[in-house]
Protein backbone atom coordinates (compact mmCIF):
# COMPACT_ATOMS: atom_id res chain seq x y z
CA UNK A 1 0.00 0.00 0.00
CA UNK A 2 1.35 3.20 -0.85
CA UNK A 3 0.71 6.01 1.89
CA UNK A 4 2.44 9.58 1.72
CA UNK A 5 3.63 10.56 5.58
CA UNK A 6 4.50 14.02 6.70
CA UNK A 7 7.24 13.68 10.30
CA UNK A 8 7.46 16.97 11.86
CA UNK A 9 10.79 17.53 13.71
CA UNK A 10 12.70 14.51 11.43
CA UNK A 11 15.89 16.38 11.49
CA UNK A 12 15.90 16.12 15.49
CA UNK A 13 17.18 12.87 17.97
CA UNK A 14 14.39 10.70 17.95
CA UNK A 15 12.92 12.12 14.63
CA UNK A 16 15.54 11.43 12.26
CA UNK A 17 15.36 7.44 13.67
CA UNK A 18 11.69 7.56 12.47
CA UNK A 19 12.47 9.21 9.53
CA UNK A 20 15.32 6.61 8.60
CA UNK A 21 13.65 3.52 9.64
CA UNK A 22 10.36 4.60 7.14
CA UNK A 23 12.70 5.47 4.37
CA UNK A 24 14.76 2.12 4.55
CA UNK A 25 11.74 0.08 5.84
CA UNK A 26 9.24 1.49 3.06
CA UNK A 27 10.60 2.17 -0.35
CA UNK A 28 6.34 2.05 -1.13
CA UNK A 29 5.75 5.26 0.99
CA UNK A 30 6.55 8.77 0.39
CA UNK A 31 8.19 10.06 3.43
CA UNK A 32 8.58 14.29 3.46
CA UNK A 33 10.65 15.51 6.85
CA UNK A 34 8.91 19.12 8.00
CA UNK A 35 11.64 20.49 10.16
CA UNK A 36 12.65 24.35 10.92
CA UNK A 37 15.43 23.46 11.62
CA UNK A 38 16.10 25.03 14.90
CA UNK A 39 19.34 24.63 17.00
CA UNK A 40 18.46 20.96 17.37
CA UNK A 41 17.67 20.45 13.94
CA UNK A 42 21.13 19.06 11.58
CA UNK A 43 20.39 17.51 8.46
CA UNK A 44 24.03 15.70 8.61
CA UNK A 45 21.47 13.19 10.72
CA UNK A 46 20.45 12.22 7.57
CA UNK A 47 23.25 12.04 5.60
CA UNK A 48 23.14 8.10 4.86
CA UNK A 49 19.10 8.82 3.51
CA UNK A 50 18.66 12.05 1.60
CA UNK A 51 19.21 10.93 -1.82
CA UNK A 52 16.62 7.94 -1.42
CA UNK A 53 13.92 8.38 -3.93
CA UNK A 54 10.92 8.15 -1.80
CA UNK A 55 12.63 10.77 0.51
CA UNK A 56 11.47 14.77 0.73
CA UNK A 57 13.13 17.65 2.94
CA UNK A 58 10.42 20.91 3.23
CA UNK A 59 12.11 23.44 5.86
CA UNK A 60 8.98 24.69 7.32
CA UNK A 61 7.80 25.79 10.42
CA UNK A 62 5.12 23.70 12.55
CA UNK A 63 3.22 27.29 13.19
CA UNK A 64 3.17 28.26 9.47
CA UNK A 65 -0.75 26.71 8.98
CA UNK A 66 -1.23 28.08 5.38
CA UNK A 67 2.28 26.51 4.28
CA UNK A 68 1.63 22.96 6.09
CA UNK A 69 -2.35 23.10 4.82
CA UNK A 70 -0.78 23.63 0.86
CA UNK A 71 1.73 20.88 1.86
CA UNK A 72 -0.76 18.48 2.35
CA UNK A 73 -2.79 19.37 -0.98
CA UNK A 74 0.33 19.25 -2.99
CA UNK A 75 1.66 15.73 -1.65
CA UNK A 76 -1.78 14.07 -1.04
CA UNK A 77 -1.35 13.48 2.69
CA UNK A 78 -2.67 10.59 4.69
CA UNK A 79 -0.28 10.50 7.62
CA UNK A 80 1.31 12.50 10.16
CA UNK A 81 3.84 11.46 12.86
CA UNK A 82 3.73 14.69 14.86
CA UNK A 83 7.65 15.11 16.76
CA UNK A 84 8.60 18.18 15.82
CA UNK A 85 8.62 20.51 19.45
CA UNK A 86 11.26 22.26 21.53
CA UNK A 87 12.57 19.29 24.06
CA UNK A 88 14.80 20.78 26.83
CA UNK A 89 13.58 21.68 30.14
CA UNK A 90 16.33 23.83 31.10
CA UNK A 91 15.77 25.84 28.23
CA UNK A 92 12.03 25.69 28.94
CA UNK A 93 12.72 27.19 32.36
CA UNK A 94 14.53 29.80 30.95
CA UNK A 95 12.31 30.83 27.92
CA UNK A 96 9.37 29.26 28.46
CA UNK A 97 7.22 31.26 25.41
CA UNK A 98 8.87 29.44 22.98
CA UNK A 99 7.68 26.24 23.99
CA UNK A 100 4.12 27.19 24.02
CA UNK A 101 4.40 28.40 20.73
CA UNK A 102 5.80 25.51 19.27
CA UNK A 103 4.69 22.99 21.34
CA UNK A 104 1.16 24.16 22.00
CA UNK A 105 0.29 26.61 19.02
CA UNK A 106 2.71 24.68 16.37
CA UNK A 107 0.59 21.31 17.21
CA UNK A 108 -2.80 22.88 17.10
CA UNK A 109 -1.45 24.00 13.38
CA UNK A 110 -0.62 20.57 12.57
CA UNK A 111 -4.01 19.29 14.07
CA UNK A 112 -5.89 22.22 11.98
CA UNK A 113 -3.91 21.80 8.64
CA UNK A 114 -4.82 18.45 8.75
CA UNK A 115 -8.55 18.72 9.52
CA UNK A 116 -8.99 20.95 6.33
CA UNK A 117 -6.94 19.19 4.54
CA UNK A 118 -8.75 15.42 4.95
CA UNK A 119 -12.34 17.38 5.41
CA UNK A 120 -12.12 18.69 1.87
CA UNK A 121 -11.50 15.09 0.78
CA UNK A 122 -14.63 12.74 -0.16
CA UNK A 123 -13.49 10.03 1.42
CA UNK A 124 -12.48 12.12 4.84
CA UNK A 125 -10.78 10.23 7.67
CA UNK A 126 -10.46 7.01 5.73
CA UNK A 127 -7.30 5.58 5.80
CA UNK A 128 -5.60 8.83 7.45
CA UNK A 129 -4.34 8.75 11.14
CA UNK A 130 -2.61 12.21 13.10
CA UNK A 131 0.23 10.61 15.09
CA UNK A 132 1.20 12.40 18.09
CA UNK A 133 4.37 11.57 20.29
CA UNK A 134 4.59 12.86 24.43
CA UNK A 135 6.38 12.21 26.55
CA UNK A 136 5.75 10.58 30.25
CA UNK A 137 6.91 13.87 31.99
CA UNK A 138 3.50 15.05 31.22
CA UNK A 139 2.36 12.47 33.98
CA UNK A 140 4.56 14.87 36.67
CA UNK A 141 6.80 12.93 38.83
CA UNK A 142 6.84 9.41 41.17
CA UNK A 143 7.88 9.05 44.43
CA UNK A 144 11.33 7.26 45.49
CA UNK A 145 9.89 4.52 48.31
CA UNK A 146 12.60 1.81 47.71
CA UNK A 147 15.73 4.33 47.58
CA UNK A 148 17.48 1.10 47.19
CA UNK A 149 15.90 -0.43 44.77
CA UNK A 150 12.86 -3.65 44.37
CA UNK A 151 12.24 -6.05 41.97
CA UNK A 152 10.21 -4.37 39.27
CA UNK A 153 6.78 -6.17 38.87
CA UNK A 154 7.41 -6.44 35.28
CA UNK A 155 10.40 -7.34 32.85
CA UNK A 156 11.02 -7.48 28.99
CA UNK A 157 13.63 -9.22 27.65
CA UNK A 158 15.57 -6.37 27.13
CA UNK A 159 15.08 -5.61 31.03
CA UNK A 160 16.04 -8.65 32.23
CA UNK A 161 19.44 -7.91 32.34
CA UNK A 162 21.77 -6.75 35.22
CA UNK A 163 19.97 -3.79 36.02
CA UNK A 164 16.22 -3.48 35.92
CA UNK A 165 15.52 -2.37 40.10
CA UNK A 166 12.24 0.23 40.44
CA UNK A 167 12.42 3.03 42.58
CA UNK A 168 9.32 2.93 44.16
CA UNK A 169 5.84 0.36 43.37
CA UNK A 170 3.99 3.14 41.29
CA UNK A 171 4.39 3.22 37.58
CA UNK A 172 3.09 5.56 34.81
CA UNK A 173 0.15 4.12 33.39
CA UNK A 174 -2.50 5.63 30.67
CA UNK A 175 -5.07 6.08 32.94
CA UNK A 176 -2.94 8.54 35.06
CA UNK A 177 -4.02 12.11 35.39
CA UNK A 178 -1.35 14.61 33.96
CA UNK A 179 0.62 16.68 36.36
CA UNK A 180 3.38 18.60 34.50
CA UNK A 181 5.87 20.50 36.55
CA UNK A 182 8.07 21.82 33.85
CA UNK A 183 7.17 24.69 31.47
CA UNK A 184 8.21 21.51 28.98
CA UNK A 185 5.86 19.24 30.05
CA UNK A 186 3.06 21.29 30.71
CA UNK A 187 3.38 22.17 27.07
CA UNK A 188 3.42 19.14 26.29
CA UNK A 189 0.34 18.43 28.12
CA UNK A 190 -1.62 21.01 26.59
CA UNK A 191 -0.73 20.02 23.10
CA UNK A 192 -1.85 15.95 24.12
CA UNK A 193 -5.03 17.50 24.95
CA UNK A 194 -5.26 19.34 21.73
CA UNK A 195 -5.19 15.96 20.13
CA UNK A 196 -7.50 14.50 22.00
CA UNK A 197 -10.21 17.07 21.71
CA UNK A 198 -9.85 16.99 18.18
CA UNK A 199 -10.30 12.78 18.42
CA UNK A 200 -13.29 13.52 20.11
CA UNK A 201 -14.73 16.91 19.08
CA UNK A 202 -14.32 16.31 15.28
CA UNK A 203 -13.21 12.47 15.26
CA UNK A 204 -9.96 12.71 13.71
CA UNK A 205 -8.15 9.77 13.48
CA UNK A 206 -5.57 9.90 16.09
CA UNK A 207 -3.32 8.06 18.29
CA UNK A 208 -0.81 9.70 21.31
CA UNK A 209 2.26 7.93 22.54
CA UNK A 210 4.04 8.98 25.90
CA UNK A 211 7.65 7.54 26.19
CA UNK A 212 10.21 7.47 28.43
CA UNK A 213 13.78 9.24 28.22
CA UNK A 214 15.56 8.15 25.12
CA UNK A 215 19.40 7.99 24.20
CA UNK A 216 21.59 6.74 21.41
CA UNK A 217 23.28 8.74 18.18
CA UNK A 218 22.40 11.63 17.32
CA UNK A 219 21.37 13.88 20.35
CA UNK A 220 21.61 16.86 20.88
CA UNK A 221 24.56 17.24 23.67
CA UNK A 222 22.69 19.63 26.30
CA UNK A 223 21.19 16.49 27.47
CA UNK A 224 21.97 14.22 30.36
CA UNK A 225 24.32 11.47 28.46
CA UNK A 226 25.96 12.84 25.36
CA UNK A 227 26.90 15.82 27.08
CA UNK A 228 28.64 13.81 29.81
CA UNK A 229 30.20 11.83 27.07
CA UNK A 230 31.91 14.99 25.32
CA UNK A 231 32.47 16.26 28.82
CA UNK A 232 34.05 13.23 29.80
CA UNK A 233 36.23 12.85 26.87
CA UNK A 234 37.56 16.38 27.15
CA UNK A 235 37.97 15.94 31.17
CA UNK A 236 35.72 18.96 31.60
CA UNK A 237 33.25 18.92 34.77
CA UNK A 238 29.98 16.84 34.77
CA UNK A 239 27.43 19.17 35.98
CA UNK A 240 25.63 16.50 38.32
CA UNK A 241 21.98 18.49 39.00
CA UNK A 242 21.32 17.86 43.46
CA UNK A 243 22.55 14.87 44.67
CA UNK A 244 21.99 12.99 41.54
CA UNK A 245 19.61 10.55 43.24
CA UNK A 246 16.99 11.42 40.69
CA UNK A 247 15.62 8.46 38.22
CA UNK A 248 15.05 8.59 34.57
CA UNK A 249 13.80 5.43 32.69
CA UNK A 250 15.82 4.63 29.55
CA UNK A 251 15.08 3.69 26.12
CA UNK A 252 17.36 3.08 23.19
CA UNK A 253 15.72 5.50 20.95
CA UNK A 254 16.22 2.75 17.78
CA UNK A 255 13.57 1.17 20.48
CA UNK A 256 11.30 4.07 20.54
CA UNK A 257 11.54 4.54 16.38
CA UNK A 258 10.14 0.74 16.24
CA UNK A 259 7.34 1.34 18.23
CA UNK A 260 6.21 4.61 16.50
CA UNK A 261 6.48 2.15 13.34
CA UNK A 262 4.05 -0.69 14.96
CA UNK A 263 1.97 1.82 16.79
CA UNK A 264 1.72 4.24 13.29
CA UNK A 265 0.68 0.98 11.77
CA UNK A 266 -1.83 -0.99 14.23
CA UNK A 267 -2.19 1.16 17.20
CA UNK A 268 -5.81 2.06 18.09
CA UNK A 269 -7.47 5.04 16.99
CA UNK A 270 -8.03 7.65 19.93
CA UNK A 271 -5.87 5.38 21.74
CA UNK A 272 -3.08 6.30 24.20
CA UNK A 273 0.46 3.96 24.77
CA UNK A 274 3.14 4.14 27.01
CA UNK A 275 6.65 3.16 25.54
CA UNK A 276 9.34 2.00 28.02
CA UNK A 277 11.54 -0.61 28.98
CA UNK A 278 11.27 -0.87 32.52
CA UNK A 279 14.92 0.19 33.04
CA UNK A 280 15.19 2.75 36.03
CA UNK A 281 18.56 4.40 36.81
CA UNK A 282 19.52 6.88 39.41
CA UNK A 283 21.67 9.46 37.48
CA UNK A 284 24.89 9.00 39.82
CA UNK A 285 24.83 5.13 38.83
CA UNK A 286 24.51 6.22 35.08
CA UNK A 287 27.18 8.69 34.80
CA UNK A 288 29.47 6.02 36.95
CA UNK A 289 28.53 3.94 33.98
CA UNK A 290 29.22 6.05 31.62
CA UNK A 291 32.81 7.52 33.07
CA UNK A 292 34.02 4.06 33.05
CA UNK A 293 32.61 2.69 29.64
CA UNK A 294 34.37 6.33 28.15
CA UNK A 295 37.76 5.42 30.08
CA UNK A 296 37.85 2.12 28.84
CA UNK A 297 37.17 2.98 25.37
CA UNK A 298 39.71 5.18 25.10
CA UNK A 299 42.40 3.32 26.33
CA UNK A 300 42.26 5.02 30.23
CA UNK A 301 42.15 3.59 33.16
CA UNK A 302 38.69 2.48 34.30
CA UNK A 303 37.10 5.08 36.69
CA UNK A 304 39.82 7.75 35.97
CA UNK A 305 37.82 10.20 35.01
CA UNK A 306 35.88 10.11 38.62
CA UNK A 307 37.14 13.26 39.83
CA UNK A 308 35.26 15.35 36.86
CA UNK A 309 31.45 14.67 39.02
CA UNK A 310 30.63 18.27 40.19
CA UNK A 311 27.48 18.70 42.05
CA UNK A 312 25.94 21.53 41.27
CA UNK A 313 22.50 23.82 42.18
CA UNK A 314 19.57 21.38 41.87
CA UNK A 315 17.50 21.87 38.76
CA UNK A 316 14.17 24.35 39.71
CA UNK A 317 11.22 22.06 40.11
CA UNK A 318 13.41 18.97 39.18
CA UNK A 319 11.53 15.93 39.29
CA UNK A 320 12.28 12.91 41.39
CA UNK A 321 11.58 9.98 39.31
CA UNK A 322 10.16 8.73 36.23
CA UNK A 323 9.14 4.96 35.64
CA UNK A 324 6.74 4.05 32.26
CA UNK A 325 4.35 1.19 32.52
CA UNK A 326 4.37 0.18 29.08
CA UNK A 327 3.00 -3.47 29.41
CA UNK A 328 -0.22 -2.16 27.39
CA UNK A 329 1.64 -1.74 24.47
CA UNK A 330 3.75 -5.10 24.99
CA UNK A 331 -0.11 -7.29 25.61
CA UNK A 332 -1.68 -5.33 22.90
CA UNK A 333 1.07 -5.07 19.80
CA UNK A 334 3.80 -7.82 21.05
CA UNK A 335 6.28 -4.32 21.53
CA UNK A 336 9.29 -5.14 23.33
CA UNK A 337 12.36 -3.48 23.42
CA UNK A 338 14.94 -5.31 21.69
CA UNK A 339 18.38 -4.03 23.44
CA UNK A 340 19.47 -4.46 26.74
CA UNK A 341 20.87 -1.02 28.49
CA UNK A 342 24.08 -2.26 29.36
CA UNK A 343 24.76 -3.03 25.03
CA UNK A 344 22.78 0.38 24.31
CA UNK A 345 25.09 2.25 26.76
CA UNK A 346 28.47 1.00 24.74
CA UNK A 347 26.80 1.76 21.57
CA UNK A 348 26.01 4.93 22.01
CA UNK A 349 29.46 5.82 23.64
CA UNK A 350 30.99 4.04 20.94
CA UNK A 351 28.73 6.24 18.55
CA UNK A 352 30.15 9.47 20.03
CA UNK A 353 33.67 8.99 20.70
CA UNK A 354 33.82 7.86 16.41
CA UNK A 355 31.44 11.02 15.63
CA UNK A 356 33.73 13.71 17.34
CA UNK A 357 33.35 15.76 13.91
CA UNK A 358 29.50 15.76 14.31
CA UNK A 359 29.93 16.74 17.89
CA UNK A 360 32.30 19.55 17.24
CA UNK A 361 29.58 21.07 14.70
CA UNK A 362 26.64 20.69 16.30
CA UNK A 363 28.62 22.25 19.78
CA UNK A 364 30.34 25.19 17.43
CA UNK A 365 29.35 28.56 16.88
CA UNK A 366 26.23 30.66 18.09
CA UNK A 367 24.97 27.39 19.75
CA UNK A 368 27.87 27.47 22.37
CA UNK A 369 27.45 30.94 23.21
CA UNK A 370 23.75 30.91 23.76
CA UNK A 371 24.57 27.82 25.84
CA UNK A 372 27.70 29.52 27.31
CA UNK A 373 25.55 32.41 28.79
CA UNK A 374 23.01 30.13 29.95
CA UNK A 375 24.56 27.94 32.02
CA UNK A 376 27.03 29.90 33.43
CA UNK A 377 28.70 26.70 35.98
CA UNK A 378 29.75 24.47 33.05
P1 LIG B 1 14.96 17.41 19.46
O1 LIG B 1 15.00 18.68 20.25
O2 LIG B 1 16.22 16.64 19.27
O3 LIG B 1 14.40 17.72 17.99
C1 LIG B 1 13.29 18.54 17.77
C2 LIG B 1 13.19 18.79 16.27
O4 LIG B 1 12.02 19.60 16.05
C3 LIG B 1 14.38 19.54 15.68
O5 LIG B 1 14.76 18.96 14.45
C4 LIG B 1 13.84 20.95 15.46
O6 LIG B 1 14.47 21.64 14.38
C5 LIG B 1 12.39 20.68 15.18
N1 LIG B 1 11.52 21.83 15.49
C6 LIG B 1 11.50 22.54 16.64
N2 LIG B 1 10.61 23.55 16.53
C7 LIG B 1 10.04 23.44 15.30
C8 LIG B 1 9.04 24.18 14.61
N3 LIG B 1 8.45 25.24 15.16
N4 LIG B 1 8.69 23.77 13.36
C9 LIG B 1 9.29 22.69 12.78
N5 LIG B 1 10.26 21.98 13.38
C10 LIG B 1 10.63 22.35 14.63
O7 LIG B 1 13.83 16.55 20.14
P2 LIG B 1 13.76 14.96 20.40
O8 LIG B 1 14.47 14.65 21.66
O9 LIG B 1 14.10 14.24 19.16
O10 LIG B 1 12.21 14.81 20.70
C11 LIG B 1 11.28 14.62 19.64
C12 LIG B 1 9.88 14.49 20.21
O11 LIG B 1 9.83 13.38 21.10
C13 LIG B 1 9.42 15.70 21.01
O12 LIG B 1 8.05 15.91 20.72
C14 LIG B 1 9.63 15.29 22.46
O13 LIG B 1 8.71 15.93 23.31
C15 LIG B 1 9.36 13.79 22.37
N6 LIG B 1 10.05 12.95 23.37
C16 LIG B 1 11.39 13.07 23.55
C17 LIG B 1 12.03 12.24 24.47
C18 LIG B 1 13.54 12.29 24.69
O14 LIG B 1 14.05 11.62 25.58
N7 LIG B 1 14.29 13.02 23.89
C19 LIG B 1 11.29 11.31 25.22
C20 LIG B 1 9.91 11.23 25.00
C21 LIG B 1 9.30 12.05 24.06
P1 LIG C 1 17.87 15.46 30.55
O1 LIG C 1 18.77 14.68 29.66
O2 LIG C 1 17.84 16.96 30.43
O3 LIG C 1 16.39 14.87 30.37
P2 LIG C 1 15.03 15.15 31.22
O4 LIG C 1 15.21 16.36 32.03
O5 LIG C 1 14.02 15.37 30.12
O6 LIG C 1 14.78 13.91 32.01
O7 LIG C 1 18.23 15.13 32.06
C1 LIG C 1 18.21 13.79 32.54
C2 LIG C 1 18.49 13.83 34.02
O8 LIG C 1 19.84 14.29 34.23
C3 LIG C 1 17.61 14.81 34.77
O9 LIG C 1 17.30 14.25 36.05
C4 LIG C 1 18.47 16.04 34.95
C5 LIG C 1 19.88 15.47 35.03
N1 LIG C 1 20.95 16.34 34.47
C6 LIG C 1 22.06 16.67 35.26
O10 LIG C 1 22.18 16.24 36.42
N2 LIG C 1 23.02 17.46 34.71
C7 LIG C 1 22.93 17.96 33.44
O11 LIG C 1 23.83 18.70 33.00
C8 LIG C 1 21.79 17.60 32.65
C9 LIG C 1 21.64 18.11 31.26
C10 LIG C 1 20.83 16.79 33.22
Amino acid sequence: MKRTIIITGGAGFIGSHVVRLFVNKYPEYRIINLDKLTYAGNLANLKDIEDKPNYRFVKMDICDFEGVYKLMQEEHVDGIIHLAAESHVDRSIKDPFTFAQTNVMGTLSMLQAAKAYWESLPEKWEGKRFYHISTDEVYGALEMTHPEGIEPPFTTKASSGKHHLAYGEKFFTEDLKYQPHSPYSAAKASSDHFVRAFHDTYGMPTVVTNCSNNYGPYQFPEKLIPLFINNIRHRKPLPVYGKGENVRDWLYVVDHARAIDMIFHEGKVGETYNIGGFNEWKNIDIIKVLINTVDRLLGRPEGADMDLITYVTDRAGHDLRYAIDSSKLQKELGWEPSLQFEEGIEETVRWYLDNQEWMDNVTSGDYQRYYDDMYSHR
